[in-house]
């Protein structure tokens, strides 16, 4: 194997966390290795001890997730590839020919087309609800969406763009008032805010284990609420009862199809472990302070806009900004050879945002802090877009 890298990665001022988090925590690295190593094989398969390690695996991380999330039943935390993977398993086993679905601007691709699809193919209404200049959406606004038909809410916690956090606990209020599913794409959020099912009265979590889950790629899911029915939109092994002609109908089968991501969910777990140990809140006000500094710092740059909100409060640590008369390609493209920062730029994936806001045709660049930054990052790119800003 060739471990001859192009590059250090340790020299890398790494500020695309919202993309994915990197590099992930050794000792996250190191379990998740060691479980694969010891006991990587096909869970619920077979009798022998590996295989039944590598099922307690499995198990054990979908209790701790459920439990995580405020979910009720470990049998209903479903595993998938991605959020996207787990959004669209959503979706499409949610809604039919005549549903309607409220969501909002500020969503990912990864809700606005598969709504966009359940629209344009199989006669589903949807609604897309704006959200203000700082990306909060009104939970009146959503509510008033609501009609006789209306099946699903499906609300993004916190923008991959801007950072903003939505009231979803008010949202979700309104929609079980109303008996409509609430479901919650927290991408974002899993790993740096609370989520509780219950107190939020969230019906379905959608996650993604490779953002601050602190998993590899590959792995997300579901966490289901009691009496929430989602149609299975595929079919196959699921290493019990083989001899029944149709897939198995009790979550978590329903749900899954064939072989799952056991080096996916083994960090899922390890991840649970180190978020645990150094605790949710800890996570957040370390990557808040640093992004506190580096928000504050961009503002003192000449020609620098900060899109959307500016709030320390109900926000992530991602924040978009444009130079004047510069293409924000451009910027990532300098901030990437020159000063070895990495950045992302580009609508990220939720073009409506970027319309709402004006950014629609370039996009902006998108700094992201992450639980292993550190403050000289922060200082780091601070002063490589200063740099940039005076080259003009
Ligand atoms: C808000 C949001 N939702 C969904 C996704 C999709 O996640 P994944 O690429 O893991 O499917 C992302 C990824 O950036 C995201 O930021």
């Amino acid at each position: 194997m060739d471990t001859n890298l192009p590059f250090d990665a340790g020299t890398i001022i790494y500020l695309d966390n919202a993309a994915t988090t990197f590099p992930k925590p050794e000792a996250v690295l190191q379990r998740t290795f060691e479980a694969y190593t010891r006991f990587g094989v096909n869970p619920g398969r077979s009798g022998y001890d590996l295989c039944l390690l590598a099922g307690d695996l499995v198990v054990e991380t979908r209790r701790t997730l459920t439990s995580f999330f405020g979910g009720s039943d470990p049998n209903r935390l479903v595993f998938a590839a991605n959020a996207t993977d787990a959004l669209n398993l959503l979706i499409q086993g949610v809604l039919d020919e005549g549903d309607h679905a409220v969501s909002t601007t500020i969503e990912h691709n990864s809700v606005i087309r598969p709504l966009n699809h359940m629209a344009r193919d199989r006669g589903v209404e949807v609604d897309f609800v704006p959200v203000d200049a700082g990306g909060r959406v009104d939970p009146r606004a959503v509510a008033a969406r609501i009609r006789p038909n209306t099946r699903l809410v499906v609300v993004n916690h916190g923008s991959n763009v801007i950072g903003t956090i939505q009231p979803v606990g008010e949202i979700g209020r309104l929609c079980r008032a109303r008996g409509v599913t609430f479901a919650v794409d927290t991408a974002q959020t899993a790993g740096v805010v609370p989520i509780d099912m219950r107190s939020m009265c969230i019906d379905v979590v959608a996650f993604t284990g490779h953002k601050s889950l602190l998993a590899p790629t590959g792995i997300g899911g579901l966490c289901i609420g009691d009496g929430v029915e989602i149609r299975p939109t595929r079919f196959g092994g699921t290493g019990v009862n083989s001899i029944h002609p149709y897939h198995l109908d009790e979550y978590p089968y329903r749900l899954e199809a064939g072989t799952g991501n056991v080096l996916g969910i083994a960090g899922l777990r390890f991840g649970q472990e180190y978020i645990a140990a150094r605790g949710l809140d800890a996570i957040y006000r370390h990557e808040m302070a640093l992004f506190a500094r580096l928000q504050g710092g961009l503002e003192e740059i000449d020609g620098v806009t900060l899109h959307g909100t500016t709030r320390l409060e109900d926000r992530l640590p991602v924040l978009s900004f444009t130079l004047a008369g510069r293409d924000p390609a451009e910027i990532g493209t300098i901030l990437d050879v020159e000063h070895n920062v990495a950045a992302r730029t580009g609508l990220q994936c939720a073009p409506l945002i970027h319309r709402q806001m004006g950014t629609e045709a370039h996009g902006t660049v998108r700094f992201s802090v992450g639980p292993l930054n550190a403050e000289d990052d922060i200082e780091g790119a601070i002063t490589a877009v200063a740099a940039i800003a005076a080259q003009r």
